[in-house]
C-alpha cells in the first residue's frame, strides 16, 4: 500500500522544466514539422501532433491551457547500424529482488522516482524477463501502438494471467491466433450492440443504489463491482437481472465474486508473482479455477443444446454459432477461455475505475458540485450539457487514476526510443501512470479538473488507459458505457460525502490499481 506521487509532489515537473519551459516545449511542437521536415517523415520519427478533428468540441475547448502536447521523440523500429550509434537507457540501481518488490507493492512511487532521476526512458530489472524499458513519452507510444504485430507483439502473452486464460485467449494469446479470436469476439463489442445494454445497465444500478444505507459509511468497490458483474454476466450469458438460484450461472457468479475477493488475500499477491512465466496454475490458483471451470463448462454444455441458440444475441451464443473465415468453430475449451478473460478483464476495471471517480469527486468539491449540478439541472457551470460533464469527468478519472497503470510491448527488432537504442527481445513497458501525468501534456497533472475535456476529445497517444493499436481493450465501449449510465444514476440520486478527508492510496491488486480502502463513502442523502 502506497501513497500517490501528488501527495507533497502536486504541480511539480517531472524532470527539470518549470512552466516556462513546458510552454516554451509546446511552441516547439508545432515549429518543428517545418525547421526539420526530414525528421517529420523519416520512418523511425513519429509525431505527436493533436489530431485538429479532436479539438473540435461544439466551440472547442473550452479551456485550451489545461492540456498540452509533448515535444516530438524519434521513435519505432530502426536497423541495426543506426542500434549501434545509439545509448543504452539508464538503468535504475537497485538489486533485482529490490525492484521487483518495490514495482510490484510501490509501483508508483517506483516509476515516478526513477523519471525524476533518470528521465522519461529508464530500464528496470526483475518480474519480466529482459527488461523491461520504461517509457512514457506519447511518441513513443506510437510507435509501439502503431508496430506490426509480429514486431511488437503484447506482453500480456507473458502475463500472470496465463495460467488462468490459458495461453489462446484474445487476451493472452499472440500473433495470428490472437487477430482470429480478436475477429470473432469484436461484433459483440461493438458501439451499436453495446448501446442495447444501457437499459440493462441503468436497472442494476438503481438496483444497487435502492439497497443502500443513508448516514452509513459504505465501501463502494464491492458495491461497484456488484454492478458490473451483473452487466458483464448479463452481457454474456443473457440472463435478465441476477441469475436464478441453483443455475449454473448463479454458480458462476458465486464462484467468481469469491475468487475476486480472495484475491485480495496476501497470499495471492505471492501467488500471482508465483505465476509469472508459467504455463499450468498451481497451489490456491488451481483450487480457484476448478471453482470457477466447474459452473463455467455446465453453462457452456447447457447452451449448446439451447433451442433458441439462433434467436440469442449473448456474447456466448454468439460465440457458439461464431465460425472463422476457414469455417472452424469454438470447442468447449476455447469458449471456456474467452468467457473466463470477459469476465475477469471486464468487470473489476469498470468497477475500479467508477470507485475511483468517487474517490477523487468526494475529494474535489468543486467537480463534484458540478457533475450533479450538470445532471440534476441538464446544464452545467460552464455552459456544458449533463452527458459532456459526466463524459468529462470519467475522462479525468482514468487519466488521474487508471486502473491498469501499466502495459507492454517486447520487439522483436532493435527499436529506437528518443535517444536511447533497444535490443531486438527487450520488453518495453509504456507507464499509462507516467504518460497520464506529464506536465507538459496535462499542465498541472496531479491536480482533478474535469473541465480539461470540456470541448475537447483526448488524444490517442497520450490517454491512454485502454492501451492502443490492435491490442486496444475489446471492452472499452462497455466500459465507458457502463461509467456513464451509473455515474449519471449516483450523481442524479445521492449526496455523497468521504468518510475522511485524505485521499485513498493507491493498492496494486492483480494487474489492477485500486482505491485502498475500497473509496469509502457515507451516503448524506438519497433522492
Ligand atoms: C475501465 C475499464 C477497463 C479498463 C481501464 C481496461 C483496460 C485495458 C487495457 C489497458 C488493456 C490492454 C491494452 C493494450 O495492451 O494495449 C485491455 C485489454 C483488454 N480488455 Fe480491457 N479494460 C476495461 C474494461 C474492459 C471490459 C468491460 C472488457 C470486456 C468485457 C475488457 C476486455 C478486455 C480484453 C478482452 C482485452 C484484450 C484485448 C486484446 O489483447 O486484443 N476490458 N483493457
Amino acid at each position: 500500500m502506497i501513497g500517490f506521487a501528488d501527495q507533497g509532489g502536486a504541480g511539480k515537473v517531472d524532470r527539470d522544466g518549470t512552466r516556462g519551459c513546458v510552454r516554451w516545449l509546446r511552441l516547439t511542437v508545432t515549429s518543428i514539422p517545418v525547421a526539420f521536415p526530414a525528421m517529420a517523415t523519416s520512418p523511425s520519427a513519429v509525431e505527436n501532433r493533436r489530431d485538429p478533428e479532436d479539438e473540435k468540441g461544439p466551440e472547442g475547448p473550452r479551456f485550451p491551457e489545461l492540456v498540452g502536447a509533448a515535444p516530438p521523440s524519434p521513435a519505432g523500429p530502426i536497423e541495426e547500424a543506426e542500434l549501434a550509434t545509439l545509448a543504452t537507457a539508464p538503468d535504475i540501481r537497485l538489486p533485482k529482488l529490490a525492484q521487483t518488490a518495490r514495482f510490484s507493492v510501490r509501483q508508483i512511487e517506483f516509476v515516478f522516482k526513477a523519471r525524476r532521476e533518470l528521465g522519461e526512458v529508464f530500464r528496470m530489472r526483475g518480474v519480466i524477463p529482459g527488461g523491461p524499458v520504461i517509457t512514457s513519452h506519447p511518441d513513443h507510444v506510437k510507435s509501439l501502438f502503431m508496430a506490426k504485430p509480429e514486431q511488437a507483439p503484447s506482453l500480456t502473452g507473458e502475463s500472470p494471467l496465463r495460467p488462468i486464460l490459458g495461453p489462446n485467449s484474445v487476451l493472452t494469446a499472440v500473433g495470428p491466433r490472437h487477430l482470429r479470436q480478436r475477429r470473432l469476439l469484436l461484433p459483440a463489442f461493438h458501439g451499436e450492440a453495446i448501446a442495447q445494454y444501457v437499459e440493462m445497465i441503468s436497472a442494476a444500478a438503481e438496483r444497487e443504489i435502492d439497497r443502500w444505507p443513508v448516514g452509513e459509511t459504505i465501501a463502494l468497490a464491492p458495491r461497484m463491482q456488484a454492478i458490473t458483474l451483473d452487466v458483464i454476466m448479463a452481457g454474456i450469458f443473457g440472463i435478465e437481472g441476477r441469475p436464478a438460484p441453483g443455475t449454473p450461472e448463479e454458480a458462476l457468479r458465486t464462484a467468481i465474486r469469491k475468487a475476486v475477493a480472495a484475491s485480495t488475500w496476501p497470499t495471492s499477491q505471492l501467488t500471482e508473482l508465483l505465476h509469472v512465466g508459467r504455463e499450468e496454475p498451481m497451489g490456491l490458483m488451481k483450487m480457484a479455477i476448478d471453482m470457477i471451470d466447474r459452473p463455467t463448462y455446465a453453462v457452456i454444455r447447457d447452451r449448446r443444446c439451447a433451442a433458441d441458440l439462433e434467436e440469442r444475441h449473448d456474447i456466448l451464443s454468439t460465440l457458439l454459432l461464431a465460425r472463422t473465415e476457414e469455417g472452424e468453430a469454438m470447442d468447449d475449451k476455447e469458449l471456456r477461455d474467452e468467457l473466463l478473460t470477459l469476465v475477469l478483464a471486464g468487470h473489476e476495471t469498470t468497477a475500479n475505475s467508477l470507485s475511483w471517480a468517487w474517490e477523487r469527486l468526494t475529494r474535489n468539491p468543486e467537480p463534484h458540485a458540478a457533475l450533479v449540478e450538470a445532471v440534476r439541472r441538464g446544464t452545467g457551470v460552464a455552459g456544458e450539457t449533463a452527458e459532456e460533464r459526466v463524459e468529462a469527468t470519467i475522462t479525468e478519472t482514468m487519466r488521474n487514476r487508471p486502473v491498469i497503470p501499466i502495459i507492454g510491448r517486447r520487439v522483436q527488432v532493435p527499436w529506437r526510443l528518443g535517444d536511447y537504442g533497444v535490443e531486438p527481445g527487450t520488453a518495453i513497458a509504456m507507464s499509462i501512470l507516467l504518460v497520464h501525468h506529464r506536465e507538459d501534456v496535462y499542465p498541472d497533472p496531479f491536480a482533478f479538473r474535469p473541465e480539461r475535456w470540456l470541448g475537447r476529445k483526448p488524444g490517442t497517444y497520450d490517454w491512454i488507459p485502454f492501451g492502443g493499436g490492435i491490442r486496444r481493450c475489446l471492452g472499452a465501449a462497455l466500459a465507458m458505457a457502463e461509467q456513464r449510465v451509473v455515474l449519471t444514476a449516483m450523481a442524479r440520486r445521492l449526496d455523497l460525502v468521504a468518510d475522511r478527508p485524505a485521499p485513498e492510496r493507491a493498492m496494486h491488486r492483480n494487474v489492477t490499481m485500486i482505491p485502498a480502502r475500497g473509496a469509502r463513502v457515507v451516503i448524506a442523502a438519497k433522492h
